[in-house]
């Protein structure tokens, strides 16, 4: 039982699409997606604040991340809402995601908060009731209620979470550029789609506890190629990437974030290093199980 009455604090982490199969376009405009999608360690910090019923408000680090639109306040506001609870809360966001970059950040903000009031002021709202809350404010929030590694399916409301993957090193990179996620979808073309072949298989041997060879058959994302055609300094960002010895580099949902995933470390290591040195802004984390 967590005391109501003292802050909270609370871990809100990225996530990459390990895969994003794109099968088409629906009739409702939003994109049929098929994708295995894992947090990893890289996270935001949120301190919840008790304050009296009604009072909802934010401040972050990141100024322009302040305002009332903020995924996080509106998740506390929605929850308070759906269940008539009379609350309120102060929150306080360290961010450390870097925002529109693909890796969720401020989805992943917001399901923190709606898993951790439901804890904080013992709601007793299932996963699934959490879930259709979180799918109200974006197509990336339900996979974070539950974390870990996700099969994630519709139009990413629908979440099958799978055993956690074995642990990969991670170099995420972050091109100098924001790109909007509606633009990203809006280029595709039907020779963009894909099966969804791809996340099937990863998904099979996720279910086996392992994971294949990682390269480019393996991992896919189909909203890279657009990405890379249309934004050069996507296209450099990997290039570079490759040159620091990356054997394989993917794009993260819209993108324009990359990450390079590794099995040993000092290989992992030595590539970040390398990056760094060329002036690429870069982590070096690991993926994260379900509950970090
Ligand atoms: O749901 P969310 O607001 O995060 O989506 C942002 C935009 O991305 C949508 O308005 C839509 O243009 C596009 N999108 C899509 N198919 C998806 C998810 C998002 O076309 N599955």
């Amino acid at each position: 039982m967590i005391d109501p009455a003292r802050p909270l604090v609370v871990r809100a982490p990225a996530k990459i699409n390990l895969t994003l199969d794109v099968l088409g376009k629906r009739a409702d405009g939003y994109h049929e997606l098929a994708s295995v999608m894992q947090t990893i360690g890289l996270h935001d910090t949120l301190v919840l604040h008790p304050a009296p019923a009604g009072e909802f408000s934010l401040v972050c680090d990141a100024a322009e991340l302040s305002g009332d639109d903020n995924l996080a306040l509106r998740a506390a506001r929605l929850i308070c809402d759906a269940t008539g609870v009379q609350r309120g809360v102060r929150i306080a966001l360290q961010k450390s995601i870097p925002t529109q970059g693909g890796l969720g950040g401020g989805s992943s903000d917001g399901a923190a908060i709606l898993t951790a009031l439901n804890r904080w002021w013992d709601l007793g709202l299932s996963k699934e009731h959490l879930i259709a809350l979180a799918a109200q404010l974006g197509s990336d929030l339900p996979f974070f209620i539950w974390g870990g590694t996700a099969r994630v399916a519709g139009r990413g409301e629908i979440v099958i979470p799978l055993p956690d993957a074995p642990p990969l090193w991670l170099v995420v990179a972050r091109p100098p550029i924001s790109i909007p996620t509606p633009a990203v979808f809006r280029a595709l073309t039907p020779a963009d789609y894909t099966t969804g072949a791809t996340t099937d298989a990863l998904v099979a041997r996720i279910q086996a506890g392992t994971l294949p060879p990682l390269n480019d058959a393996t991992l896919l994302n189909a909203l890279e190629p657009g990405v890379l055609r249309a934004f050069p300094a996507v296209a450099q960002a990997r290039a570079q990437l490759l040159a620091a010895g990356a054997p394989c580099v993917r794009m993260s949902g819209s993108g324009p974030t990359l990450y390079a995933p590794f099995t040993d470390l000092a290989h992992a290591a030595a590539v970040h290093r390398a990056a760094l040195a060329a002036g690429m802004q870069v982590w070096l984390t690991t993926t994260a199980p379900a509950g970090f």
